[in-house]
């Protein structure tokens, strides 16, 4: 890898799993734009270890050689993809938690004119995917990051045929009751349009 590579940075938190799998997917898509360097980290959990479910428990022990984010990961970066749960229609405190964080690089205007994206999964299909999407772009905006989201060129957001995430707003994905139902073929798709869209527009800026 040289240092003239796009830098792009998939960030998640994910307790049950869908997330992770979005954030693969993202990076697959930031990856497959050529001369891309990808990066994917977890956020740190909040909740105690002794309060892990078995599910819980799986997930970590998959996720166990993903690297935790650090603050150096969100300078490394040229273009930076969010990933986190909806709680309650809005981000995750683990990785507001992240976010809030940052306030050393937002002294220094560090993220500034950074490209960012942000992809979530629900259990339902009206549970606020858009809302959390949006609302987790704001203190992305506070940083003076470079927002992007899918535009409708990606014939996968006009798919009705099953239930599905994925919206101009981001990646995401329909989990149901028991966040046991995986990322279908369309999400995936999207969740790759934003990696490869964030990895294509940081090239644009940064000139590499
Ligand atoms: C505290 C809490 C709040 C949640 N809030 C919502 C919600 O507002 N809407 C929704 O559809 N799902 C909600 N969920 C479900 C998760 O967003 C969903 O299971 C998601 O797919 C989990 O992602 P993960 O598997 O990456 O952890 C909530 C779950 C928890 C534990």
């Amino acid at each position: 890898m040289t240092k003239n590579n796009t830098r792009v940075l998939v960030v998640f938190y994910s307790m049950t799993g869908n997330v992770a799998k979005l954030a693969k997917e993202v990076a697959n898509g930031a990856g497959s734009v050529p001369d891309t360097e990808v990066r994917i980290r977890q956020v740190d959990e909040l909740i105690p270890k002794d309060k892990f479910n078995d599910i819980m428990k799986k997930v970590k022990e998959e996720l166990k050689d993903i690297p935790m984010a650090t603050m150096e990961d969100l300078e490394w970066a040229d273009g930076i993809a969010f990933g986190t749960p909806t709680r309650y229609g809005n981000m995750s405190s683990q990785m507001k938690n992240f976010i809030d964080k940052t306030g050393g690089l937002w002294m220094k205007g560090a993220l500034i004119s950074k490209v960012a994206g942000v992809f979530t999964s629900t259990s339902t299909q009206h549970g606020g995917q858009e809302t959390t999407i949006i609302t987790s772009m704001v203190p992305l905006l506070h940083h003076g990051m470079i927002i992007l989201g899918v535009p409708y060129s990606e014939q996968a957001l006009f798919y009705i045929d099953h239930v599905s995430g994925g919206s101009p707003y981001g990646a995401s994905s329909v989990s149901g009751p028991m966040a046991d139902r995986s990322p279908i073929e369309n999400d995936i798709v999207v969740a790759m349009a934003l990696g490869k869209r964030i990895a294509e527009v940081s090239k644009k800026i940064t000139g590499k």
